[in-house]
């Protein structure tokens, strides 16, 4: 159930910079509540995209979202920051905060937006960080802005990629930061219309709440595929053991799926950059980093299933890829365990035939240069020897498997998301490798 729209009890002009996976749906989300937004990017391509009502993104509901918020009159785009600052009492940082390479978050971005926006800034404005920051970043972003009467405030996104309407419209809390508390309550009240229960704390705090979530999350489904590798050697079904794990309501059923490991975006980056802000600090966060080495041997888990399937060799053999991006429902391949196993694959000499449904086989994609993209899933399997299933695409459960059968060189099916009922498929002549399936 959405919150209400236009609820005019507490409208707020509000800017937010950057159009990306948070920025998009945050605007949104706010113009949805009723204030007044100007959401600012800088690419042309974006912009233009935005103002002839079409989506930069994959994100379901956020046209409908994007498209309301126009039509009201609380939305509008701009392509400078500092118009966009203009008259607002709130300016959302929503620009990127890549990875560096010692495993710090970038915040040359976030530094930049500060710079250009410092002085235009209404008076008593507050600027609220919803990139994921490291802890302590609010503080860089009050000394750059350097005015006194501007306040900073840390405020976590959660959002997952594909459902980030779904999760912006009933967020399951507002986390605010900031060592002025009126600040932090007030851009908690600009999502008072979700109900959703506010904590107020400081910044530090409020960003450590972002790492540890994310950090929390990647544990977990390291721990799961680690159970599903026991479950192997044991013989146990791993299916039926989650099953069992999950009715536990301190344990639950979400984030218990095996797979080829977690990607995307946002774990890799968030664990690797609390990593560093542990060892920064004089933390021996070894917990943690079990868990990210967990989760490369587990991409080396699948890839090793997959030779295993082709008798022993990858090397010279035709495999048939179905899915590239970290998880379905998205078009982000950014780190994606998918791709990198099918890059694996193709480094071990095999020709890689890959189909994903949001990669338009005809277009020049710079980064599947090294695979044999197919423009459907059958003509990823013609000549293959296996079949391996990286993406939990719902389409692929309802295929023809009778016409897989035929076009395949052999029947060999490794399911890296246990999407496929490994009994039908076997019954059909196959043979099925699953996660932890027996
Ligand atoms: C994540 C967090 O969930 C979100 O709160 C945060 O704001 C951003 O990072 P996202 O990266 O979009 O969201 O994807 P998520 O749905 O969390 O999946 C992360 C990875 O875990 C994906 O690679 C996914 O395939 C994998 N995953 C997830 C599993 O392998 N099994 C599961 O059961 C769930």
């Amino acid at each position: 159930m959405s919150p209400p729209a236009n609820d005019h009890t507490n409208r707020q002009a509000v800017a937010v910079i950057g159009a990306g996976y948070v920025g998009l749906p945050t605007a949104a989300t706010l113009a949805h509540f009723g204030h007044h937004v100007v959401l600012a990017e800088r690419e042309q391509s974006k912009l233009a995209a935005l103002r002839a009502g079409r989506m930069p993104i994959v994100e379901a509901g956020l046209d409908e979202l994007v498209a309301g918020g126009v039509a009201a009159g609380n939305l509008h785009f701009t392509d400078s920051a500092v118009d966009a600052v203009a008259g607002a009492a709130f300016v959302f940082l929503c620009v990127p905060t890549p990875q560096s390479a010692d495993g710090s978050a970038d915040l040359s971005y976030v530094e930049s937006a500060a710079k250009e926006i410092a002085s235009s800034l209404e008076p008593g404005a507050i600027v609220v960080n919803k990139s994921t920051v490291p802890v302590g970043s609010a503080n860089m972003v009050e000394q750059v802005i350097g005015r006194p009467d501007i306040s900073v405030v840390s405020n976590p996104e959660f959002l997952r990629e594909g459902t980030a309407v779904l999760d912006s419209l009933n967020p399951d809390r507002i986390v605010v930061g900031a060592d002025d508390a009126r600040a932090a309550a007030k851009v908690g009240e600009l999502f008072s219309s979700t109900r959703a229960p506010l904590i107020v704390t400081d910044a530090t705090t409020s960003e450590t709440i972002k790492y540890a979530s994310n950090a929390f999350l990647a544990t977990k489904l390291s721990f799961v595929n680690a159970l599903a590798g026991l479950c192997e050697e044991v013989g146990a079904d791993a299916r039926d053991v989650l099953l069992g794990l999950g009715y536990d309501k301190r344990i639950g059923f979400e984030f218990l799926r095996p797979g080829p490991g977690w990607g995307g975006s946002c774990l890799p980056k968030d664990t690797r950059a609390l990593l560093h802000i542990a060892s920064e600090a004089g933390y021996d966060f070894s917990l943690l980093a079990g868990a990210i080495a967990s989760n490369d041997e587990q991409l080396s888990r699948v890839a090793a299933k997959v030779e295993t399937a082709c008798g022993g060799s990858a090397d010279g053999a035709t495999i048939a890829v179905w899915g590239l991006t970290f998880k379905a429902n998205t078009d982000d391949r950014r780190d994606s365990p998918s791709l990198q196993i099918a890059h694996r694959l193709a480094d071990l000499g095999a020709t890689v035939q890959a189909f994903d449904p949001t990669v338009d086989a005809e277009t020049d994609v710079p980064d599947l240069h090294d695979l044999q993209l197919q423009a459907d899933p059958y003509a990823a399997v013609a000549g293959a020897r296996v079949l391996v299933v990286l993406t939990e695409w719902d389409e692929f459960r309802w295929l023809d498997f009778s016409r897989v059968l035929a076009a395949m060189a052999e029947p060999n099916i490794v399911d890296a998301r246990n999407l496929l009922d490994p009994a039908a498929v076997r019954r059909m002549g196959f043979s099925y490798t699953g996660i932890g399936r027996q």
